[in-house]
């Protein structure tokens, strides 16, 4: 079997899928999966992918990248203390646009160049989604010129076909939206045309045999045969992610390497997979007050604006004799707010840490013991009004153990907003409940973070960029670089990694059967 394996990512976001597949370790502690090519177009994202691409070159992460962020400074130039890792993560993450003429020309080098290797290759990655997610199909109804066949991101995946007939990989991982199961042009379902376009990538028909990812009784991740398209639905949440993230995610394997392997060897090692939540998640993060987006925004400011909101809020309550449990939980906050002796601050220099209870393989895999600081994690700035509907919003739910609909807000805190009390923004106001996993991270954090509220009624604010790369399982030491608004698209846009190095294991085992000339699984 091979020792390694060349893994191309395609729209590589920031490397989520990667990063899970780089980690995957086999039972001789070596790590077959090397990621030699990725692409990505947009800046942010493709300088985080860089950044990781060269400190994936070391065993250790260099000691410098530490110094640099525990004492906030600026990063070393790489370039200059380590010539030859930043060259060749240069050349490893490229950003480029798949589908222009630009980007065909360099690949198509590179591919051969690749090909000439003779190194058993993967390619991941999936085409971006805004066309087939239901928000984004919501949103192009609205245009009204509209005209889906011209969309060009209906068919970037044809761009992920054409590379995989250039590259003929032993397999493949496409992750996209659910959207894309019911997404149809011309009539015709999107979806059964990509399956038909991915078995079909090598020129013949039936040239691979594509799988979904399943765990079975025992806890073993599965690659199975799909009966019907939902079956193609990978839901994060069963593989220890703190998230219920459902995408789709087809695996496909080159028929001569399918042909060799039985449906038990198309599984992992058991696991005894435990459920996370958002406590697990983000509990151990310290604390930090949200900040003022009008006017000054000092502690001493925040902490009369905040007080005057959550008394606003109990006297709202006691007006409309909601629930007796919540408005209790609205006092005793209240009453501890006002005795707290200090305000945490709104950029943590602090150090990461865990709830006792998090789940052991979620925290060796999120845990970074050398750095002394939390990175990415530093509050927005909130409306006035909105840090009372923040407040109220995280005592209801940790009272409730769901979040308040629209309706159940006492009218005093309802939004000057028209459709309010229509129903369409019934969960306009969303706390992450800390005993609860979270809603879907999408990149909508970033223009928006009611939906994402903290759960704790004192922090009165959204999460942050880390703690929602917490809850799609990055580790702490992945840094996201560019504005945080980048930052949160590039986090609500990937695969969770600790679900990617699940699906790498099960790749690794069938594929150590499937190749030629091999006697089993390592
Ligand atoms: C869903 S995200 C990928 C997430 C990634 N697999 C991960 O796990 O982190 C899709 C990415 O494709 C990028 N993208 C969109 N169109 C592209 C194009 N034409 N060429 C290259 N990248 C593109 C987007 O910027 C986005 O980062």
């Amino acid at each position: 079997m091979a020792s390694n394996y060349q893994v191309v990512d395609l729209f590589a976001g920031p490397g989520g899928l990667a990063e899970g597949f780089s980690a995957f370790t086999n039972d001789e502690g070596s790590a077959p999966f090397v990621v030699t090519l990725s692409v990505e177009k947009e800046k942010a994202a493709h300088r985080t992918l860089q950044l990781r691409a060269f400190l994936r070159q070391f065993d250790e992460l260099p000691t410098e990248y530490y110094d640099a962020l525990n004492r906030g400074r600026p990063m070393p130039n790489w370039a200059e203390t380590h010539e030859g890792e930043w060259q060749t993560a240069e050349e490893e993450a490229l950003q480029l646009e798949l589908g222009s003429a630009k980007a065909a020309s360099i690949l198509d080098k590179r591919i051969a160049e690749l090909v000439t290797l003779g190194v058993p290759t993967i390619v991941i990655g999936g085409p971006p989604c805004q066309a087939y997610s239901l928000v984004g199909r919501a949103r192009n109804k609205a245009i009204e010129d509209y005209v889906p066949e011209e969309d060009h991101r209906h068919f970037l995946y044809r761009e992920y076909v054409r590379i995989l007939k250039g590259l003929r990989p032993v397999a493949f991982v496409m992750e996209n939206v659910k959207g894309m199961l019911s997404s149809s042009l011309d009539g015709k379902r999107i979806f059964d045309k990509v399956l038909d376009d991915l078995r079909a990538a090598d020129g013949n028909p039936e040239a691979y045999e594509l799988y979904a990812i399943a765990l079975d009784d025992d806890g073993r991740t599965t690659l199975r045969k799909a009966s019907r398209h939902q079956d193609y639905i990978v839901k994060a949440e069963d593989y220890g992610v703190p998230q219920a993230r459902h995408r789709v995610i087809i695996v496909g394997l080159r028929k001569d390497i399918a042909a060799k392997i039985s449906p038990d060897h198309r599984a992992s090692t058991a696991v005894a997979r435990e459920r996370s939540s958002v406590r697990h998640a983000i509990g151990g993060l310290p604390a930090l007050r949200s900040g003022l987006s009008r006017g000054e925004d000092s502690a001493a400011e925040w902490r009369e604006v905040v007080a005057s909101q959550m008394e606003t809020v109990v006297s709202a309550l006691e007006a409309s004799e909601l629930d007796a449990d919540v408005l209790l939980a609205a006092r005793n906050a209240l009453a501890g707010f006002k005795k707290a002796n200090s305000l945490p601050p709104r950029l943590s220099t602090a150090s990461a840490s865990f709830e006792d209870d998090c789940p052991a393989l979620l925290a060796d895999w999120l845990a970074e013991p050398n750095l002394t600081v939390t990175l990415n994690h530093s509050s927005r700035g909130h409306m006035t009004e909105d840090l009372g509907r923040y407040f109220f919003s995280a005592v209801f739910t940790g009272v409730r153990g769901r979040a308040p609909k629209a309706e159940e807000f006492p009218t005093a805190l309802a939004p000057a907003h028209a459709n309010w009390t229509t129903g369409k923004f019934a969960d306009r106001f969303r706390t992450q409940g800390w005993d609860q996993r979270s809603t879907t991270v999408t990149s909508h954090i970033s223009k928006d973070g009611h939906y994402f509220i903290h759960p704790d009624p004192m922090q009165c604010r959204s999460l942050t960029v880390r703690e929602a790369a917490r809850l799609q399982t990055f580790p702490d030491n992945y840094l996201f670089l560019g504005n945080r608004t980048e930052q949160y698209v590039q986090v609500g846009n990937a695969v969770p990694p600790f679900l990617a190095r699940q699906i790498a294991e099960v790749l690794h085992r069938a594929l150590s059967y499937g190749e030629p000339g091999q006697q089993g699984a390592t």
